[in-house]
């Protein structure tokens, strides 16, 4: 359920606020997840090992910048339809659909999968708040999904190929 914002934050728009709310609902989220996967891509950057070392920490180091490059991009969008976003990390645990990973130790063909399974559902997401963006009539933030969507596929893109054994 979206916050309402106290009158200060109030960015003036002509969008409905029931049909703005929803979207930012649906970014908030998205970004919660996007935090969460950026720090679990940086997670299996730092503790990544194998013979595909180099290749997969500089693979994942790639895309937790992409990932972080959206997160003021969605968060901003937020603020542009006069809703409010995240404030802390509290606020990325609560609102966060996706699942950490804490394990001692996880194999390296185990992280190609996660990070591609979480950047599939990542996409998913996406594609259910274009649906919200577009009845509210906010083409501007169902125009940046596209983008956000791209870069995703192109991340799951990357991590199926890592991924082959042959
Ligand atoms: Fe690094």
């Amino acid at each position: 359920m979206a916050e309402t914002p106290s009158a200060n934050l109030k960015t003036p728009t002509d969008l409905k606020t029931n049909a703005a709310a929803n979207v930012a609902d649906a970014l908030n989220g998205i970004l919660a997840d996007s935090f969460a996967l950026y720090m679990k891509t940086k997670n299996f950057h730092w503790h990544v090992s194998g013979p595909h070392f180099r290749d997969y920490h500089l693979l994942f180091d790639e895309q937790a910048a992409q990932i972080f490059a959206t997160t003021d991009e969605i968060a901003e969008r937020v603020r542009k339809i006069g809703q409010v976003t995240l404030r802390s990390i509290g606020d990325i645990a609560r609102h966060q659909s996706s699942k950490d990973n804490d394990a001692d130790f996880v194999a390296p063909a185990a992280m190609l999968k996660e990070l591609r399974d979480d950047n599939l559902a990542l996409v998913e997401k996406l594609r259910a708040a274009k649906d919200l963006a577009d009845d509210a009539k906010d083409n501007a933030t169902s125009a940046i999904i596209d983008d956000w969507t791209d870069g995703a596929e192109r991340r799951a893109w990357f991590l199926f190929e890592a991924a082959r054994t042959g």
